[in-house]
């Protein structure tokens, strides 16, 4: 299995443009890719004690090769500690390690810490090199790509950040062995919904190789995080501030699946579930807006049934959601806006009215 390597190239301004190295083995190589990239003097590796105890020894391995010293900061798992006050932690163990403008910070771990560790990055001394490896499937598909750092405030999640653009990625396959399912399949939703949106060649790739992906085969699973990365790339490369709606479309699935995480309570469906029931709704109400091609929410639950994940909605009242869905959209208006397809590969955002929605809802919650 050959390494990948997609190169991330934003255009402007300021023009950027990192590796996102993908393989079997690469944490093995983050020591000699950091120093012939940014020649540090030292680095500062903030991740958790589950992800350390993974990869601890092999990071300490790889840096140790290249002579790189390295300071530790292990700072506490999960969504709830996606915290300001764990940025402070951070900030100020940076400060007593007494790294300067040039060390880089390296995010070791998922998306949590990727955004907290990033967002750290983004604001001590104004902007630190930021090295992400990404331990998640999530995170090595989406998160760890495109610069966008964040911490959530008890009013919402990811109400604070920075845009801070990685030096360097390494998503290293080897890590994803100890992955839970639940965790996995946040990932597979994540990506699959990257193959929706481009369609083509990316969707005829997923078709054929998906079941292997779960079978184990790595090299797939290789191949359609490529994909992913590439796609996401573009996307970000398009629209790096999140300005045009062209990175909006990655919102596909998260309108519903942000409002099922809330009204059943963060951790209670996977994120990864809440995103695919949330692509089973929209396709549907792609075709009932009179957008979407005739058949797209079939074929939309046949791609998550094949790949192993939810299209069929947890028993709630479809009053409870559109009210959860006004309130995340701040929109009391008669209408919500919508990322829909046309069809695969062939995204648009659209101000759904109320009434469809909840008719749609209704029909989606009764089978
Ligand atoms: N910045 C972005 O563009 C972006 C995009 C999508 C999501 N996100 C953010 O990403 C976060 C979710 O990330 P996530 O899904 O990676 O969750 P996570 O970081 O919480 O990781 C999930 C769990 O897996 C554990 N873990 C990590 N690597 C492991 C491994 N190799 N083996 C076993 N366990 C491991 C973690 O400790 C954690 O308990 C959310 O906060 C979300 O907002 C950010």
């Amino acid at each position: 299995m050959a390494t990948k390597r997609v190169v991330v190239a934003i255009p402007a301004p300021p023009a950027v443009s990192y590796e996102v190295i993908i393989g079997s083995g690469v944490l093995n190589e983050l020591g000699a890719r950091l120093e012939s990239l940014l020649k540090p003097r030292r680095v500062t590796v903030i991740t958790n004690d589950i992800v350390w105890e993974i990869s601890g020894t092999r990071l300490t391995d790889s840096l140790n090769k290249a002579a790189i010293d390295f300071d530790l900061v292990s700072i506490p798992d999960g969504e709830a500690n996606k915290t300001m006050e764990t940025a402070g932690i951070i900030l100020t163990a940076l400060a007593d390690c007494g790294a300067g403008r040039t060390d880089p910070v390296i995010a070791l771990g998922g998306g949590v810490i990727g955004d907290v560790a990033g967002f750290a990055a983004a604001i001590y001394m104004r902007g630190v090199p930021f090295i992400n490896v990404p331990t998640t499937l999530l995170a090595m598909a989406d998160s760890s790509i495109g610069g966008k750092t964040a911490i959530d405030l008890p009013a919402g999640k990811n109400l604070a950040g920075a845009f801070h653009q990685p030096g360097l990625v390494i998503s290293d396959l080897d890590l994803l062995t100890t992955l839970p399912d639940k965790e996995l399949a946040a990932g597979r939703a994540e990506m699959l919904k990257a193959a929706m949106l481009q369609g083509d060649e990316f969707l005829a790739a997923w078709r054929t190789g998906i079941s292997d992906a779960l079978g184990g085969d790595l090299g797939v699973t290789e191949d359609l995080l490529e994909r992913s990365v590439r796609y996401k790339a573009g996307v970000v490369a398009a629209d790096a501030l999140d300005m045009t709606g062209r990175r909006a479309f990655l919102n596909y699935g998260h309108t519903l699946g942000h409002a099922l995480e809330t009204l059943l309570g963060y951790g209670q469906l996977g994120h990864g579930a809440a995103v695919s029931i949330g692509m089973a709704f929209a396709a549907r109400l792609s075709e009932n807006a009179g957008l979407g091609v005739t058949g797209l929410a079939r074929a939309t639950e046949e791609l998550l049934i094949e790949a192993d994940l939810p299209d069929r909605p947890p028993a709630l009242k479809a009053a409870d959601i559109i009210a959860i869905m006004e309130l995340d959209k701040k929109n009391l208006a008669a209408e919500i806006t919508f990322v829909l397809l046309r069809d695969f590969g062939r995204p648009a955002i659209q101000t759904v009215p109320r009434a469809l929605i909840l008719s749609t809802l209704e029909e989606f919650m009764n089978g």
